[in-house]
Formats: structure tokens, sequence, C-alpha cells
């Protein structure tokens, strides 16, 4: 018994100061180009679903009218194609140096389709910690925000008319002007 007291006081102690010699190493990631610490994926991760478990609304629309589709379009290029690019387009300069990297929700592979509409209104409405996912609550309307949520859901099949409103245009979201290589190198 007393070997067993022992033993967890000696794992009490000795876990918290593993992590925090870990922390002070200097070896653990900070950088946004670094991989992600032990456990950072999980911890991540199982605390959001839990979350939208909670609290993303239960809705089963699913298809909005044109017009509501267009605003959504129109929120999108001004808040969201930043990090999160255009149909066709290469990511911008933006989306390449963030941790995590930002889903190009226009392509096949970060499309968000399959998630209900609540479940992506949770996530432009409150944002997502610790990824640079910024929560709209503060800056959009309630109506914006769902329709952002609905053209993520319908990004799969995107009218001509909603192409054209998510296409490239002055004021464009940044571009890398500069190549990597242009930019002086520092170690
Ligand atoms: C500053 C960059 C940035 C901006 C601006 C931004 N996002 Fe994000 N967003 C992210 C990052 C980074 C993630 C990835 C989070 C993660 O890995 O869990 C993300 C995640 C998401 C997801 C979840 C994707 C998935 O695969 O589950 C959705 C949906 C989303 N953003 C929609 C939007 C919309 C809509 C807007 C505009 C209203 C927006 N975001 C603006 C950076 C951004």
């Amino acid at each position: 018994m007393g070997k067993f007291i022992i033993g967890v006081l000696i794992g009490i102690i000795i876990l918290p100061m593993g992590a925090y010699l870990y922390l002070q190493s200097g070896y653990a990631p900070v950088a946004t180009s670094a991989p992600p610490m032990p456990f950072e994926r999980f911890l991540a991760k199982t605390a959001l679903h839990a979350a939208l478990r909670r609290e993303a609304p239960k809705t089963h629309t699913t298809t909005g009218s044109p017009a509501l589709l267009a605003e959504g379009a129109e929120v999108f290029t001004h808040n969201c194609a930043v990090c999160h690019g255009l149909p066709g387009q290469p990511p911008t300069a933006i989306a390449k140096g963030e941790f995590p990297p930002p889903p190009q929700l226009f392509t096949q592979r970060g499309m968000v389709t399959d998630d209900p509409v609540g479940v992506t209104y949770w996530k432009v409405k409150h944002g997502i910690r610790l990824t640079g996912m910024p929560g709209f609550d503060p800056s959009l309307t309630d109506e914006q925000i769902w329709a952002v949520s609905l053209l993520m859901r319908n990004a799969d099949h995107l009218t001509p008319a909603l192409q054209a409103i998510l296409s490239p245009q002055p004021p464009s979201p940044p571009q890398a002007v500069q190549t990597k290589k242009a930019a002086p190198k520092r170690k």
C-alpha cells in the first residue's frame, strides 16, 4: 500500500514536471511550420467535437434560395477567401503560412459538403480556438452566417451566378507575389 501511494505521488509530480521541462526545453513546436505537439490534435478535436455535439443547431435545411446563396458567396469573398481560397485558385500566401492549414473549401479534399449546415454555422459563428479560424459572431449577422454555411454545404455544385461572385476580382485576396526564394534567407 505504502509503495502504491509513493508510486501515485511520484506520478503526480513527475508527469507535470516532465511536461514543464518539455515546454521549457525549446524543442516543443511553436512555429506554424512545426509538427503538432503530442496530443495537440487529439485534445483540440475531442473538445471541439464535444462542443459541436452539445451546441450546434440541428437544422435539416440543406438548400438555400439563389439570393441567399449569392449573399453567402459575397460574405465568403470578403471574409473567408483569404484563408479558404476561391474555386480553381491556388491557396493564398496567408493560407500557406497558417497552422493548422485552413482547408481549401472549394477543393475536393477540403470541402465540407457532408457536414450538417448547423455544424458549419457553429464553427463560423464561434470560430475554433488555437487554429486561426476566427469567430464571426461580432462581425456578421445571423443571416450572413447561415448564408455562407449553406454555400459551404453546396460548394460542389455552384451555379454560374455563384461562380461569377466567387471568381477573383480586385480587390482579390493577397497572392504570394514575392516567391519564397526572393526573400532573404534566414535561419
Ligand atoms: C485567418 C484565416 C481564416 C479565415 C479568415 C476563415 N477561416 Fe475558416 N478556418 C481556418 C482554419 C485554420 C481552419 C482549420 C481549423 C482546424 O483545423 O480545425 C478553419 C476551419 C473552417 C471550417 C471547418 C472545416 C472542416 O474541415 O471542418 C469551416 C467550415 C470554415 N473554416 C469556414 C469559414 C468561413 C465560412 C469563413 C468566413 C466567414 C472562414 N472560415 C474564415 C482559418 C480561417
